[in-house]
């Protein structure tokens, strides 16, 4: 498996509760490296723009509201196999499914405030990770 990048979000109920550390220190831990990041508010037509792949589902409006109701922190996250592996650090998209010790199960409790995003294919990741970084702004490794 090559080296991939992968798009993170971590959700404004993670940050209102002061686990953004925490959170990039499970990336981190795990070998993935931050590559770029951003603290941002998110306006209603870049959460929604985001999300267009889920507008005509019922919790669309909801999931727009809540990504708007305060700071984001967007990481791109650099290594071996990053899409499936920051999958399984986040746990299932339900925090009461979610396995134990991951992100969504210690730091979230309902479906529609699950702490994080994570990109759910290397196609998705591509087009998250342009959504939100110029090239410019992406920095790997260099030691
Ligand atoms: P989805 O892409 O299915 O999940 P994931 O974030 O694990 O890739 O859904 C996007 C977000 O939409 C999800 O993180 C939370 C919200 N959502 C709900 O609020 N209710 C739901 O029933 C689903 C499926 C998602
Ligand atoms: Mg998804």
């Amino acid at each position: 498996m090559a080296v991939e990048r992968t798009l993170s979000i971590i959700k404004p109920d993670a940050v209102a509760k002061s686990v953004i550390g925490k959170i990039l220190a499970r990336f981190e831990q795990a070998g993935l490296n931050v590559v770029a990041t951003k603290m941002l508010h998110l306006s209603e037509e870049l959460a929604g723009g985001f999300y267009a792949e889920h507008k005509e589902r019922p919790f669309y409006n909801d999931l727009v509201a809540f990504m708007t109701s305060g700071p984001v922190v967007v990481s791109v996250l650099e290594g071996e196999n990053a899409v499936a592996l920051n999958r399984e650090l986040m746990g299932a998209t339900n925090p009461k499914e979610a396995a134990e010790g991951t992100i969504r199960a210690d730091f979230a409790e309902t479906i529609d405030e699950n702490a994080v995003h994570g990109s759910d294919s290397a196609a998705s990741a591509e087009r998250e990770v342009a959504y939100f970084f110029e090239d410019s702004e992406i920095c790997p490794r260099t030691r």
